[in-house]
């Protein structure tokens, strides 16, 4: 019998973060390792052009995020890593989903009404963002997509196209995705307490050097309501097991600086394999090149095997 499917994505809108470390790709790749699954890794580039829209800096972003796949102990001769602009197959999916969605449906996404609310410009495209987000999940017939908790929404959307699509046309098409979200890491926080986010300006890059470490560390914003620094204990905790961290909090009670100092060490430390693979990884064109060309041609291959069927669905072919 086939493996069920992994499906997860990256829109590299700015440098990777520990958030998207924890919340998505380590989940994912977890998952991958215990063999129970076929695995499909993407980074979702059509999805970034609504945000970045200068080639050199999407190029740099595109490469940074596929180094961070490898680097974080992705197998590409296992999983499929590709990106989906090298898959016109998305594109082609999202018009046609187009077609059975409605404006109202779509007026209730949170992106799109979080835009809405600060009085930004909303563009087509991030109007139209979950439909191409559906048609990433259900080309592959993904049946669980691991993401922190801010995509949870977006994953309900892929599923109730599928369960629309298929009663439309009358015709088991898709599977249904469900979200997998982990509990501790649905949220990771950034330096200041809040959702860890490149658009607020609060998180700590994945690949950061010690310096950058201990910089966005010292920034940590320290609230004293309590008998331990929250924000700098909520970080922690994704990098030492809590019983040992009780013990230190415990034991350097209402020092922040020393806490502090404690989880630039530890985040340093925890961090320091991904950061060597990827220095070894980073000069190396000839391998991000490869990598691409051949989950490319794996992904379009089952792209293209279920655009046939949804073709043939619609009655186009
Ligand atoms: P993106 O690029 O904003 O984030 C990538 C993944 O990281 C997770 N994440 C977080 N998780 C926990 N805490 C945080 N502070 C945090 N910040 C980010 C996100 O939830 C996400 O899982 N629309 C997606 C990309 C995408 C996709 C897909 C994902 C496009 N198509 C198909 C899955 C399946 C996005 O913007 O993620």
């Amino acid at each position: 019998m086939a493996k069920p499917v992994l499906l997860t994505g990256i829109k590299p809108t700015g440098d990777l973060h520990i958030g998207n470390y924890f919340g998505a790709l380590k989940p994912a790749i977890d998952l991958f390792m215990t063999g129970k699954y076929n695995a499909y890794l993407f980074l979702a580039d059509y999805h970034t052009l609504n945000f970045i829209q200068d080639a050199e800096e999407m190029r740099r972003l595109s490469r940074e995020c596929i180094l961070a796949y490898l680097a974080a102990g992705l197998d590409p001769a296992r999983a499929v890593v590709f990106k989906q602009s090298e898959v016109t197959a998305h594109t082609e999916l999202c018009w046609i989903f187009d077609t059975i969605t409605t404006m109202p449906y779509l007026e209730r996404a949170h992106a799109y009404k979080d835009a809405e609310a600060k009085g930004r410009e909303v563009s087509v495209g991030t109007f139209n963002y979950p439909m191409l987000m559906a048609a990433d999940i259900l080309l592959y017939d993904a049946n669980v997509v691991p993401v922190g908790a801010d995509q949870k929404q977006h994953v309900e959307y892929a599923r109730d196209t599928a369960e629309k699509f298929n009663r439309v046309f009358k015709e088991e098409v898709f599977t249904l995705p469900e979200p997998i979200i982990q509990e501790e890491v649905a949220v990771v926080p950034g330096t200041d307490g809040r959702k860890m986010s490149k658009s607020y300006g609060n998180t700590i890059p994945l690949f950061a050097s010690r310096d950058e470490i201990a910089k966005a560390v010292m920034s940590i914003t320290t609230d004293s309501k309590g008998d331990k620094p929250e924000h700098v204990f909520a970080i922690h905790r994704l990098v030492r097991p809590e019983g040992e961290l009780m013990a230190l909090y415990e034991e350097k009670r209402g020092k922040y600086k020393e806490l502090k100092e404690a989880l630039i060490e530890d985040l340093d430390a925890y961090f320091a394999p991904i950061r060597a693979k990827y220095d070894e990884l980073k000069g190396d064109d000839t391998l991000i090149a490869d990598v691409l060309a051949k989950g490319g041609e794996r992904a379009r291959a089952v792209a293209n095997a279920k655009m046939e069927r949804v073709r043939a669905a619609i009655g186009v072919a």
